[in-house]
């Protein structure tokens, strides 16, 4: 299958809209200030643009929290609004993809008010409801995310428990009422309508629920530690479905779907089920050359035999940020690299490109459930003090937010956000880089330890990344010091770019190579 390319050749670009860029100087990132937001996008040479929820909600999660599917918050604009975004990215060449959340609502969405409103509902089933335990306590033991309590709460005026996998003000879904699917599907349909090409699928994996909720085994007792459990049959069957209705107008669909094992993730992934699915296996992997080297061929070795693609992600608006995970710029910088050079659909994180770390939030100005403020900290556009967030902005700017400012970056080509874009628009001319085969290479090939080594080939055209993670440099062996050339490396602007490579590499940097 390494020749017929993944189902979306480009790179998406998460917006996270609260923080991306003010338009109406309220303090709150909007759809206008994403409008303005597009020509560093298209600068920067990505492919197509994710948001995060824009729609109606109560924001208890910041937008994962839906009151209406098919409305714009107002926080954010109208609908007016986003056909305009749209538009503006279209004559970009840029795609916009919107963020599908299938597992749950707002306790404020009209199907769970109604739902909730009487055990004859029609709107009854489209949530999870149960009788109490013999104790009257949760039907079972499942703990819900960000707190050690309940995935369940009581509704008082039916006696019955509903589930939900995060916030109280979050129910789960079920999928297994027809009604409540097709409405899903409507969903999708109403905004590929609206010339939406994508969408990325949010904890996808819950929603197939085997529907006798059993407890979770002993010693699970928290959610992060449920992993796999999460994986039921009849997920598959609900993907198809969607897969149906965006193959209907060629739209496209990443999957959030938490699952460790790639043979098990693989069943959410391919011609039947998603286009893509993220892999997180490097987002959280130690800094240690081998080790994203066994991780990357874990991977690998199940989907690229299968004809899946994996959508490598190194940050999102859940997890803290790469710089400040890495500790370093420099390695940011390397991590980029291979992320931008490996078999797949990247998918980079806003601000990432300006090697961003994470806010320091003070305690008074927390704001998430989930303790993911840090990350999603203003994108700072200018180099004034406010980084052109003109009135106080709804979380602290990250540090050194004038210096690492889009502005300033554009400007100084030896910048992170240049160095995206020469890695981006080496990934445009390459096709090996794509389509083409990848080994991650070794001891066999002169490779030394703490280096890692992906090599991507394409009929006679080859290319490989080597990335030094070990912070003590390396010299590779005489294989390596004639027949290259030096195609990207990560040190400031780059000087050794275009030149043969000589087998050296420093400290905490990469370097692509391309074969003279
Ligand atoms: C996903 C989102 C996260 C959200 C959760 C519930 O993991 O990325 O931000 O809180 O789902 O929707």
């Amino acid at each position: 299958m390494t020749n017929d390319g993944p189902p979306f050749g480009g790179v998406i670009y998460q917006v996270y809209p609260r923080s991306f860029r003010d338009g109406d100087g309220d303090g709150v990132g909007d759809l206008a200030g994403m409008r303005a937001g597009l020509d560093h996008l298209a600068w920067l040479g990505v492919d197509a643009v994710w948001s995060s929820p824009l729609y109606r909600s109560p924001m208890a999660d910041f937008g994962y929290d839906i009151a209406d599917h098919c409305d714009i918050d107002p926080v954010f604009g109208t609908l007016d609004d986003l056909d305009a975004f749209v538009a503006d990215a279209d004559a970009r060449g840029l795609q916009v993809w919107l963020d599908f959340v299938p597992n749950h609502t707002s306790d404020r969405h009209r199907w769970f008010e109604a739902a909730r409103s009487s055990t004859e509902d029609l709107h009854r089933d489209w949530y999870v409801w149960r009788d109490p335990a013999p104790d009257g306590g949760p039907p079972n033991n499942w703990v819900r995310h960000f707190a050690d309590a309940p995935a369940w709460t009581l509704d008082e005026r039916s006696g019955q428990y509903y589930l939900h996998h995060f916030l109280p003000e979050q129910p789960d879904v079920n999928w297994d009422t027809p009604a409540l699917r097709e409405a899903q599907l409507d969903v999708l349909r109403f905004w590929m309508d609206r010339g939406v090409r994508g969408f990325r699928a949010d904890v996808v994996h819950l929603i197939g629920q085997d529907r006798s909720y059993p407890d979770d085994p002993p010693g699970v007792d928290r959610f992060d530690g449920r992993g796999d459990f999460h994986h039921h049959t009849s997920t598959k069957e609900h993907l198809r479905a969607i897969r149906r209705v965006l193959d209907e107008r060629g739209a496209i669909i990443v999957g959030e779907s938490y699952l460790e094992q790639p043979e098990v993730l693989l069943a959410h992934v391919g011609d039947d089920a998603q286009h893509l699915s993220f892999v997180f296996h490097l987002l959280g992997a130690p800094w240690d050359a081998a080790e994203w080297a066994r991780r990357i061929m874990e991977v690998e070795s199940v989907f690229e035999p299968a004809g899946a693609w994996p959508s490598w992600a190194l940050g999102n608006h859940d997890r803290p940020r790469l710089a400040t995970r890495l500790g370093s710029e420099a390695r940011a910088r390397v991590a980029a690299t291979v992320q931008l050079t490996l078999r797949g659909v990247p998918c980079l994180f806003q601000g990432d490109e300006l090697g961003l770390e994470d806010a320091i939030v003070p305690p008074d100005r927390v704001v998430d459930p989930g303790g993911r403020d840090g990350c999603r900290a203003p994108v700072p556009w200018t180099e004034d003090p406010d980084a052109g967030w003109s009135s106080s902005a709804w979380l602290p700017l990250p540090p050194d937010a004038a210096t690492r400012s889009v502005a300033a970056q554009q400007a100084d080509p030896a910048s992170t956000a240049n160095l995206y874009r020469r890695l981006l628009a080496l990934r445009h001319a390459e096709p090996a880089l794509v389509r083409g085969a990848q080994r991650i290479l070794g001891g066999a090939d002169g490779i030394p330890d703490g280096v890692l080594a992906v090599q991507r080939t394409d009929g006679v055209d080859e290319l490989v990344t080597l990335a030094e993670m070990a912070g003590r440099g390396a010299v590779l062996d005489r294989r390596w010091a004639s027949g290259w050339t030096v195609a990207i490396d990560t040190q400031s602007a780059g000087p050794r770019e275009g030149t043969p490579f000589d087998g050296a590499l420093d400290a905490d940097t990469a370097i692509v190579l391309r074969r003279a």
